[in-house]
């Protein structure tokens, strides 16, 4: 008869933390007005997503370490009871890093230091198995249990090898030969006793720092590998793939109940899509929008309250709320701040972005529904 691993009953309440408190530079202008963690991602606040799935993984109570526009965490989550969570926020002064603000929000968890905490970088969408992570670590009794994927371009991040036991072994800096194509996915399991001799108040990174001094303390540092869909949506380019991967299908969430998911456009309440506009791709129509007859609008963002013009292309695009595209204007790749104006005709390729306000002449903006 073989025996099966005895893996340790979960705490009754299980709690993870959040780190949101980044200023999203990347994400600019985007995240001048909304930190990154909050803009609008198929339809939902990005948060959203993770907390519908930490949920379903048995989390119950979620700390949020907040610091770049605190306020509008709780403004915007409350309680947390509409993701069947409770939500507790703790705000630092001054950005703690990765490792400072795990240490800082510990000030506000309830769970006993042998306990599992959990911990996610607030930007990252991922299809993997929360559950079968925690049941690793548990089964291991690791310090800290990582999430790890696989990239094809591991020379642009550290990498993060791992023995035939799946301890991880080191955190090795970039570098153009990398030893394994996996790398950490940002999202960890800890032991809380370990989170607590995290020193207080001292800016610290856990991918620099805290891991590697485990390491070389001889503790239980575990890698938990996996294959499915992962990405960080720190860019222009990755925030609007995984809007439209979520709208496409292409990756299951729970936060996502609304009706037309998944398909090929999200057309939230008030917006209207001309008949004679082809919109595709994935693409989020945000409330109250109008896209007007002829236009094209693939793989794109749009946040409420975009007007696009008549005849106007649109791809690979997030347009934040209240902007407008003129008639046969061209935007690729672009991003462009709440507010913004575009003037018929014009065309913005390759990355470029317009801050909030910007209004591009020189010709007025006109709409053919205009009176
Ligand atoms: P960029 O400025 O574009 O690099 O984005 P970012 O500020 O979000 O940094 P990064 O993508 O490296 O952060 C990963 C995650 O950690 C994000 O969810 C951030 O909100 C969060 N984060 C980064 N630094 C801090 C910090 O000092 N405090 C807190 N509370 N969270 C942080």
């Amino acid at each position: 008869m073989s025996s099966q691993p005895v893996i340790p009953a979960r705490p009754e309440q299980l709690e993870a933390i959040l780190l949101v408190g980044g200023q999203g530079t990347r994400l600019r202008p985007l995240t001048i007005s909304t930190p990154k963690p909050l803009l609008p991602t198929a339809g939902v606040p990005f948060l959203a997503h993770q907390l519908a799935k930490a949920a379903a993984a048995g989390v119950t109570r979620v700390v949020l370490a907040t610091s770049y526009r605190a306020a509008m965490f709780s403004e915007c989550l409350g309680d947390g009871s509409a993701f069947g969570l409770e939500i507790v926020y703790v705000q630092e002064d001054t950005p703690l890093g990765t490792g400072g603000a795990i240490r800082n929000a510990a000030q506000a968890l309830h769970s006993a230091p042998a306990s599992p905490v959990i911990v996610l970088n607030g930007d990252v969408l991922s299809g993997h198995d929360l559950a079968a992570q925690l049941d690793l670590h548990s089964k291991m009794d690791a310090a800290v249990t990582l999430h790890l994927v696989e990239v094809p371009d591991p020379a642009r991040f550290g990498c993060v090898p791992t023995d035939t036991d799946g301890r991880v072994t080191a955190f090795l800096e970039k570098t153009p030969h990398p030893v394994t194509n996996r790398i950490n996915a940002g999202c960890y399991v800890f032991r809380r006793s370990v989170i607590d001799v995290i020193k207080p108040g001292v800016v610290t990174s856990v991918e620099r720092e805290t891991f590697p001094g485990l390491i070389d303390a001889g503790e239980v540092v575990m890698g938990y590998p996996d294959t499915s869909y992962w990405l960080d949506v720190g860019t222009p380019e990755a925030f609007v793939q995984g809007s439209c991967d979520l709208v496409l299908g292409r990756l299951h969430s729970p936060a996502l109940r609304a009706s037309g998911v998944p398909g090929e456009m999200l057309v939230l309440e008030g917006a209207r899509v001309d008949p004679a506009a082809r919109v595709t791709g994935g693409t989020v129509v945000g409330a109250g929008c109008l896209i007007e007859a002829g236009a094209q609008v693939a793989g794109s963002v749009l946040f409420d309250g975009v007007r696009i013009g008549a005849g106007a292309q649109v791809s690979a695009s997030v347009l934040g709320c209240g902007v407008q595209i003129g008639e046969s204007a061209v935007l690729e790749r672009a991003v462009i701040g709440d507010g913004a104006r575009v003037a018929t005709g014009n065309e913005l390729r390759a990355g470029m972005r317009l801050w909030p306000g910007v209004d591009l002449g020189p010709t007025s903006v006109r709409f053919s529904t205009d009176v």
